[in-house]
């Protein structure tokens, strides 16, 4: 199977074909989701959270997403990876355009990912003129987290919905070849999914776009917290991770593993000849005479720091 493109994107859209994309940050997670036929790995800036444990997405750095994306590409045969432009590094235009040019030269990204609506207009054809496939992100973008007041539902009245609607159009003009809704009514996600030919994909978004993304974490079950409402678990990852731990604790404390099917061995006459020759070797014997030595001297400097504090 070739890699997906932006044209498939284009084109599954048209078909009714729903379009499925999940986030990925490593190696062996992006390797196992594009062996499952995912049509795009988004390499977010929500491993901040994810992956570094940060509060927010904001401290996630350009050097950050780079490594991720990398990583993921490695792994991607078929799967469009997408590189999420963290804060700050679309800033102007030119900040954008260089920072995008990374994630495709240096990360290896099929397309990159930007926050906000109208006002990203000139980062966004900027890119697009030299190339670079962009992905819009609209409804709640976690990079106005402090504009915004929080992590909210965005769109819920007549008129932020209008301007929401407005934007995407703005977008889709621009030339993103794709746009991510974000906690957005369904109503108004379906509203905006009807009125744009290119794919609406969405997150907390309803049924109505033509496509959907989750946080792999979250739709896996890493985490042992109550998912979100937008949330579907399809496995309980915590669960399996916990009692692998504790099975392993387990066993070493009742030395159980490792058993002699993990261990490796040196043939007998090999082993015998070693002990034989350690008997007569004058610096290994002298030297394990000098240690017990010295472990008895330290342990009476011990008794007697004890003795006299
Ligand atoms: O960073 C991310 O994971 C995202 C998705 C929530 C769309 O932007």
């Amino acid at each position: 199977m070739a890699k997906i493109t932006t044209l498939d994107f284009l084109s599954m859209k048209k078909n009714g074909e729903k379009i499925t994309v999940l986030t990925s940050y490593d190696y062996i997670m992006a390797k196992a989701l594009d062996s499952a036929g995912i049509d795009a790995l988004l390499v977010g800036d929500s491993m901040g959270m994810v992956i570094y444990g940060y509060e927010s997405t904001l401290p996630v750095t350009v050097e950050d997403v780079l490594r991720h994306t990398q990583a993921v590409a490695r792994a991607a045969k078929n799967s469009m990876v997408i590189a999420d432009m963290p804060f700050m590094s679309f800033a102007t235009p030119e900040i954008a355009l260089k920072n995008a040019g990374r994630f495709i030269k240096e990360g290896n990204a099929d397309a990159v990912k930007l926050e906000g609506g109208r006002e990203r207009v000139k980062s966004i054809k900027m890119m697009i003129e030299c190339g670079i496939p962009v992905m819009g992100h609209l409804g709640l973008t976690p990079q106005y987290y402090h504009q915004l007041g929080g992590y909210k539902l965005q769109g819920k009245n007549a008129h932020a919905a209008e301007r929401l609607i407005e934007d995407a159009l703005i977008l889709e003009k621009a030339g993103v070849f794709s746009i991510v809704l974000e906690m957005v009514p369904w109503q108004i996600a379906k509203e905006i999914s009807s009125r744009v030919r290119i794919p609406t994909i969405g997150i907390g978004a309803g049924a109505y776009c033509d496509g959907q993304v989750l946080v792999t974490q979250d739709m896996m079950g890493f985490s042992n917290r109550k998912p979100f409402k937008f949330v579907k678990k399809y496995a309980e990852i915590w669960d399996v991770m916990v009692k692998a731990g504790k099975d392993y604790i387990k066993d070493i404390k009742n030395g159980q593993f490792p058993t002699q099917n993990n261990s490796f061995e040196i043939p007998d006459d090999e082993f015998l000849m070693l002990k034989d020759s350690l008997d007569h070797n004058p610096m290994i014997v002298k030297k394990i005479h000098s240690k017990s030595i010295k472990e008895e001297k330290s342990k009476e400097t011990d008794i007697g720091s004890i003795y006299s504090s």
